[in-house]
């Protein structure tokens, strides 16, 4: 009989150890959400600064109607398109604030640039996805902690030159076996702090063509020389650091 009842308390210890265990979310899992939510956020961001790279360097135009308003509205409607709705992000939850967070960033980044974007007789503006994207990462990691860049293994910035974690991520990316879109998310150190870190692919869109794409050597309209890239093949990556807290 003792035995037995024993083994009846031991079961119901164990039962609530696995129904707790199964409740509580696994450290990180709350930060891969928001490194998934920002990533997301800056691919669609940059493919509408791709998109509208001839509007903001036509010469002949003086004010481009390129406003962080009318840039947010294309951005809603790209995240749209993924599933995600950025107008409903909810500030009370830390994913629903972080894309609040990197939406504001991006929004004063194209505020920033009216002068430059409104510059009449004035072709190439060096308004590219790549500078919005670098602008937008810091400005976030000021308001957030959060780290958000872009980087490659061919980077034409030094700012976008991958750290030895990306780097690494960035040639499995390349790798014939690598199944294309995915994205990996780890728990690691740095500087001493625990956090997660996410790495997800970015491939060549139409709109990245006329600066990354044919004819490859030639220069293109940032004065820079054009890789060659087909649509389609990997460019790069979308790279995150946030701390556990
Ligand atoms: C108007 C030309 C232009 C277009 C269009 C363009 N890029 Fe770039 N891209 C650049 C320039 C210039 C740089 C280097 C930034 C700098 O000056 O530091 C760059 C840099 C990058 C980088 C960072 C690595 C590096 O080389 O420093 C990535 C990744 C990238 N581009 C991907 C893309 C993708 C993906 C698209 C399409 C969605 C795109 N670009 C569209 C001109 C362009």
């Amino acid at each position: 009989m003792q035995r037995i009842k024993f083994f009846a308390i031991l079961l119901v210890v164990f039962s609530m150890v696995m129904f707790v265990s199964l409740q509580t979310p696994s450290a990180g899992s709350k930060e891969e959400a928001i490194a998934k939510a920002i990533t997301d956020y800056l691919i669609e961001a940059r493919g509408v600064m791709a998109r509208n790279q001839s509007l903001i360097n036509d010469a002949s135009k003086g004010d481009k109607g390129y406003t962080p308003e009318f840039f947010e509205a294309q951005v809603v409607e790209s995240l749209k398109a993924k599933g995600i709705d950025l107008k409903g992000a909810n500030a009370g939850d830390p994913v629903g604030k972080a894309l609040i967070d990197v939406n504001a960033a991006a929004k004063e980044v194209v505020a920033d640039a009216q002068p430059v974007i409104n510059e009449k007789g004035k072709g190439f503006k060096a308004f590219t996805p790549a500078i919005f994207g670098a602008r937008t990462g810091d400005k976030f990691y000021k308001m957030t902690g959060i780290r958000l860049k872009q980087t490659s293994i061919k980077f034409r910035g030094d700012y976008n030159r991958p750290d030895e974690f990306e780097e690494a991520y960035l040639k499995k990316f390349e790798a014939a076996e690598w199944q294309k879109g995915k994205s990996i998310v780890e728990e690691a150190k740095l500087g001493g702090r625990n956090v997660v870190r996410s790495m997800t692919p970015l491939y060549i869109a139409k709109a990245c063509l006329p600066c990354h794409g044919d004819p490859k050597g030639e220069i293109d309209i940032s004065g820079r020389v054009k890789e060659g890239y087909k649509e389609g093949e990997l460019r790069g990556a979308i790279s995150t650091v946030v701390p556990i807290r």
